[in-house]
């Protein structure tokens, strides 16, 4: 059996964890303006504006500040959600911020827990606070980092397991929550692939100081 199908035969079923289905996300979105702003996350722009310029995928983009962003750099992004809600809303902030900016963006929705990437296609997949049970957590990292080529990177942040008796918000399922640890040792077994960085961060929020989990990981 592949790396990729054993990883894909591990069982979340049976394991009660509570997830926001598609249908609970559009309904955020629909609820609010801007969920989580137009900027991008602190530790995807510190970790990705020293990249060389590229093609890039995020992986559960939302409304799509991280991907235009990098589009704004000068990357060539798909942003991929299962929200149709959240997709639609980047299309049309997007058309916002010019043509040139907007004709490197394209949205698709989708179900990042399932979905094929093809292999070596770029050089930057984005995983930015998605939060999946643990088989689909596993399947979408390696997925992940077989679509990056020699050279790219995937870069992870998520809330992290310390976060919840140490840090503020975020899910609070810890079956949902990031390990360094857990990823660092999950890609060292991806052949051709470093972990540069596997580390718990600290993001200062208006209700006190969050944890994360922020990984850089290399294909070589
Ligand atoms: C906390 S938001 C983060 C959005 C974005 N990455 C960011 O950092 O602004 C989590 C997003 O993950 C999406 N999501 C969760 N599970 C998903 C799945 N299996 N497939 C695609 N999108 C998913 C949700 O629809 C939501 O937009």
């Amino acid at each position: 059996m592949s790396l990729v199908a054993a990883v894909q035969a591990l069982d979340d079923h049976g394991s009660n964890v509570d997830i926001m289905d598609s249908e609970a996300w559009d309904a955020r979105y629909a609820d609010a303006d801007l969920v989580w702003g137009n900027e991008p996350n602190q530790f995807v722009r510190a970790q990705c504006e020293t990249l060389a310029v590229g093609v890039a995928v995020d992986l559960a983009c939302g409304e799509g500040r991280n991907a235009l962003w990098l589009a704004r750099l000068g990357w060539q992004v798909t942003g991929v959600d299962y929200s149709a809600v959240a997709i639609e809303r980047a299309g049309i902030l997007a058309a916002q911020v010019g043509a040139r900016v907007a004709s490197r963006l394209t949205w698709r929705v989708d179900d990042v827990a399932t979905m094929q990437l093809r292999a070596e296609s770029v050089d930057l997949a984005l995983v930015s606070y998605v939060h999946l049970p643990a088989g689909q957590r596993s399947s979408l990292m390696l997925r992940a980092a077989l679509a990056v080529r020699p050279g790219g990177h995937v870069i992870v942040v998520g809330h992290d397991r310390r976060n919840l008796r140490e840090g503020v918000s975020g899910p609070q399922d810890e079956r949902l929550l990031y390990d360094p640890l857990e990823l660092r040792s999950l890609f060292a077994g991806i052949p051709a692939t470093r972990v540069d960085v596997a580390e718990t961060v600290e993001r200062h929020t208006a209700d006190g100081v969050a944890l994360d989990t922020l990984v850089r990981v290399r294909r070589i």
